[in-house]
């Protein structure tokens, strides 16, 4: 069983959770997952290690509550326990060495950039951010950032930061030269408007697939991605990659496959059977 020690909401749909998982908080790397469930015969959710404190032996998991299994996670509360982490999974980040990387995060993807920005400060990059979020409440992990480099604030209503969406942002940032590299993470269509941005530069950029999970081992196929010619699995071959080689189109259709079925468990969820299948 994995305590949770702290809980504090980031944004209205988004909730941090810090856990104690100590051989993980000791050994992952940027961009490496879990896979949870919360208790017996629940879902399984991969999430990023959005943070980790070695020393407290604990992790931070970031999680959005859009269906019945994150809302489940999101009612735990300091002192409850989260039954199986598994992890850490997934290949870690590409990171460069030296130079300037720009890292850019949409709404929740927010939180998968911060461990990236991380590493990349950690190695001497110079590490510029671009986050947004729909209104200035959906901004997520502003001040972490700002201890790590340069940050630049975007909201779609204008309410926070600049007006307008992350990719206005970085359209001038890569105007201005002198970037080496791009990470963005974030909705799908962010993801790909970025890689349509950074192509035509030849600006290497690595984005973070978050298809359906299941075994989290690359044995059940659920995560299979399209890159370049290849078929790939996120688990076990990402869950990042060079964003102009992704089948965006592919990654869009299979994430709406289990949609409908989401949907109805959601809704039985507001409706009280929220604890079903769990003990
Ligand atoms: P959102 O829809 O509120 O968008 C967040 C920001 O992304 C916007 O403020 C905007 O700056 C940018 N954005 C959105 N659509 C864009 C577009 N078409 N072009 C350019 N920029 C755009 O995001 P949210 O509700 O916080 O995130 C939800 C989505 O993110 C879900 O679909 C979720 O699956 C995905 N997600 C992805 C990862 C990952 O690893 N890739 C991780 C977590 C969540
Ligand atoms: Fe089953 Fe990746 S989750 S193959």
């Amino acid at each position: 069983m994995h305590k949770v020690v702290a809980k504090s909401q980031l944004s209205p749909n988004v909730t941090r959770l810090d856990v104690v998982a100590q051989r993980i908080a000791q050994i992952r790397q940027p961009g490496q997952f879990v896979i949870v469930r919360r208790g017996e015969g629940g879902e399984r959710i991969p999430l990023t290690i959005a943070d980790a404190d070695p020393a407290a032996g604990t992790i931070a998991l970031v999680i959005q509550a859009v269906g019945k299994s994150t809302r489940e996670l999101v009612a735990l509360e300091p002192g409850e326990a989260i039954m199986d982490i598994a992890g850490p999974l997934g290949h870690s980040t590409e990171l460069i060495s030296s130079g300037r990387a720009l890292c850019i995060g949409g709404g929740v993807g927010t939180a998968v950039v911060h461990p990236i920005a991380q590493g990349l400060k950690r190695r001497g990059v110079a590490v510029v951010s671009i986050i947004g979020g729909r209104s200035k409440e959906w901004v997520i992990f502003e001040p972490e950032l700002a201890r790590l480099g340069e940050v630049v604030v975007c909201t779609d209503d204008g309410s926070y930061g600049r007006h307008g969406f992350v990719t206005d942002a970085a359209r001038e940032a890569l105007a201005g030269g002198g970037i080496d590299i791009v990470y963005a993470v974030g909705p799908v269509p962010m993801m790909r408007a970025v890689a349509n941005l950074t192509r035509p530069l030849g600006v290497r950029t690595i984005v973070s697939l978050n298809p359906v999970m299941v075994d989290g081992t690359g044995m059940c196929g659920g995560c299979r991605v399209g890159v370049g010619n290849e078929t790939l699995f996120a688990c076990v071959d990402g869950p990042e990659f060079d964003g102009h080689l992704v089948d965006f189109d592919l990654l869009m259709d299979r994430l709406s496959t289990y949609r409908d079925f989401e949907q109805k468990a959601s809704t039985a969820c507001s409706e009280g059977a929220c604890k079903v299948g769990l003990k």
